[in-house]
């Protein structure tokens, strides 16, 4: 009896933290329509929610202008960068600084889903956010921020 209450608060705790507290969250994947493109989902994208959804990467990384690096790199004006050259200064692994590509929304949504298989070998340790949605929202976060 009281084991099956504590799964329901553990399984209650586990839906906020895995939509970030999102209640627009439903509301905006159908506006996106049944199977929304990436656009689709930009479009519906929202930078307030994807800054609350950021949280997790501040373990690691800064977002605001002139913040120091931490494990990763500051991330201010990372949108629409070549990869691995956001700050020269960090220390990159040489997989990214010799990745060569340019972080638009298609490749920020294929690295947040799986870093690894973006760039293979990336020093990015980080698990990825599986939903769509919530991607989409970190995304139109990151491009909020000017240089
Ligand atoms: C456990 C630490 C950690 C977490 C959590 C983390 N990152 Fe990173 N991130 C790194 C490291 C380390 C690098 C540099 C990787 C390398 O040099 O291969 C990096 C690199 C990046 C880059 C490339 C920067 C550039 O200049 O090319 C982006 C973009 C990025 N992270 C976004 C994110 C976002 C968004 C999140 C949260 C959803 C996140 N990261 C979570 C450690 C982390």
């Amino acid at each position: 009896m009281i084991r099956t209450r504590l799964v329901a608060v553990a399984l209650a705790a586990l839906a906020v933290s895995a939509c970030g507290g999102d209640k627009t969250h439903d509301a905006r994947l159908a506006k996106a329509g049944p199977n929304p493109s990436l656009a689709a989902l930009m479009n519906v994208a929202d930078p307030q929610i994807g800054d609350r959804k950021a949280a997790a990467c501040k373990a690691c990384h800064t977002f605001d202008a002139g913040a120091p690096d931490m494990a990763g790199p500051n991330l201010h004006g990372v949108y629409g960068q070549q990869m691995g050259r956001n700050r020269p200064s960090f220390g990159y692994s040489a997989a990214l600084r010799d990745a060569g590509g340019k972080w638009d929304a298609a490749t920020l949504d294929a690295w947040l889903k799986n870093p690894q298989a973006v760039v293979p070998h990336t020093a990015m340790m980080f698990g990825g956010i599986s939903d769509p949605l919530n991607r989409a929202d970190v995304i139109a976060y990151l491009r909020s921020q000017g240089r």
